[in-house]
């Protein structure tokens, strides 16, 4: 078989457990990860040539590898019932693989679409599957690049039974945070796409927070990226221990050949986007759940692509940056981490409410402390702040402001966030993952707020009615003989 690839079913055995469609950068490093768990796999790429570089380069995961250049090759490689990997772009690329796949598969096999999927579309496919015998599982696989390669956290959604008929090969390929499996079963149909997005809403917003405090210490401070670098390694050794934290250390560590300068400071300040951040937020506001940090977040990436308006508009204003008034840098970088820490915790909570609504919802049933678990190693956000909601989130649901452990760090940290916030405001640098942050939270601990007068101004030009304090049914004000009408 080495050096060839099967071109059809044929004669040949049907030996491989798994099938996997789509070599791109992911689709790769997944393959080999399950080659290397000791399963065999059968891969597929609409361009051949890909196909036979990923084989020619697997070395000794070769012999675990079936190539194959057609669909129909790839098929018939795998042993019935067959779980196949959809690993291609999200959207119409899906839909056109599952068409081609389905007149070649049979009652029973489970077609996998591992990419970053709007769950509405993966509901969608579950519906266009039913009834044909086939299994579809949605599955968020998190970690990028180096996680598809030596173990992701794998959030999957679709029927109980269709899922613990691959789980071996999930547990086997995932990350292991002290042994245990960051592999999980969310619940059905949409549930483990859904699960995945609201992870990378999270992780929007811990990466603009992160990116707040930078432009803090880099314009209101004045340090440098080596300078700033040292502070995010210190904090990794702390409680904001992350993966996002030391990558931020290491990224602002590196220094650009050409430039001879830090890589970060020759970098355009312009972040992309593909659309789970966006799709988080609007099902935020779908689910009525209050969003704020990941929606700032989003929208800050909308606000960074507007370079060449930001340059005109820095021209027009000519407002003179100003440095931060501190008084000793070493008490305000104590501060910076205690806004980031209390920021985070808003932030999740507001992710982890999404959830819990979505759930209820859908009759997902997903098991919130199952997902901090599962997000505590291989994925992107993984953090020691993740065993934290864990232990809150096994003992109660709700939101994570009121698990005891972190209303204890937000009574003390809150002060930290406020005066960072406060800071930035008064010197024009713009915090607002972690001023909405903020809000978010003095919002939600405070019990009378000033929506009794929305609730008037409603009434008073619609008549939309507004609730007495202490009674029942709905009440109108006196206005129409109060209004004056000259
Ligand atoms: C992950 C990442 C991964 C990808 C994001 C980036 O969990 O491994 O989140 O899914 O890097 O989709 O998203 P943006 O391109 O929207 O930043």
């Amino acid at each position: 078989m080495h050096g060839k690839l099967r071109k059809n079913a044929g004669a040949k055995m049907s030996d491989a457990e798994i099938g996997l469609i789509g070599l791109g950068v992911m689709g790769a490093n997944l393959a080999l990860n399950i080659a290397e768990k000791g399963f065999k796999i059968a891969v597929f790429n609409r361009t051949t040539q890909v196909t036979k570089d990923f084989y020619a380069n697997a070395g000794k995961l070769a012999a675990n590898v079936v190539p194959c250049e057609t669909m129909e090759a790839l098929v018939g490689a795998i042993r019935a019932p067959r779980p196949i990997i959809i690993m291609t772009k999200a959207g119409e690329a899906v839909d056109q693989t599952i068409a081609a796949l389905r007149p070649l598969l049979k009652g029973n096999d489970i077609i996998i679409d591992a990419g970053n999927a709007n769950f509405r579309d993966t509901m969608r496919r579950f519906g266009e599957l039913d009834g044909t015998g086939l299994t579809f599982i949605g599955m968020g696989v998190s970690g990028g690049e180096e996680g598809a390669r030596h173990g992701p956290s794998i959030m999957a959604g679709g029927t109980q039974a269709s899922f613990d008929r691959i789980a071996k090969v999930l547990h086997a390929i995932s990350a292991k945070y002290k042994g245990e499996s960051c592999a999980g079963y969310m619940g059905p149909n949409g549930a483990g796409h859904f699960v995945k997005t609201i992870h990378n809403g999270i992780e929007y917003a811990d990466m603009q927070m992160i990116s707040e405090i930078y432009g803090l210490m880099r314009d209101g401070l004045g340090m440098k990226a080596a300078e700033i670098a040292k502070v995010f390694g210190d904090w990794n050794k702390g409680r904001l221990n992350s993966y996002l934290i030391e990558i931020s250390h290491k990224v602002l560590s590196v220094t650009d050949k050409k430039a001879k300068k830090p890589i970060v400071d020759i970098i355009l300040d312009k972040a992309g986007q593909k659309g789970t951040g966006k799709w988080s937020v609007i099902e935020a506001q779908n689910f009525g759940v209050n969003a704020s940090a990941i929606e700032a977040a989003v929208d800050a990436r909308i606000m960074s692509s507007l370079k060449a308006e930001r340059e005109k508009a820095e021209k027009a204003y000519k407002i003179p940056k100003k440095k931060l008034k501190v008084t000793s840098r070493a008490a305000f970088l104590k501060q910076l981490e205690g806004a980031l820490y209390a920021g985070k915790i808003a932030a999740y909570a507001q992710g982890f409410a999404v959830m819990e609504t979505a759930s209820k919802e859908f009759n997902w049933n997903l098991p919130l402390g199952t997902i901090a678990a599962i997000w505590r190693e291989g994925c992107i956000i993984r953090s020691q702040f993740l065993g934290e909601i864990t232990k809150a989130f096994s003992k109660k649901g709700g939101n994570l402001l009121m698990a005891p452990a972190f209303a204890k760090m937000m009574q003390k940290d809150h002060t930290s966030l406020r005066a960072v916030v406060a800071q930035s405001a008064l010197s024009g640098a713009p915090a607002p993952a972690l001023a909405n942050a903020l809000s978010y939270f003095d919002g939600y601990r405070q019990s009378r707020g000033t929506a009794n007068l929305i609730q008037a101004q409603r009434d008073f030009f619609g008549a939309h009615g507004f609730e007495r304090i202490g009674e029942e049914g709905a009440h109108h004000g006196p206005w129409a003989m109060n209004a004056k009408h000259d």
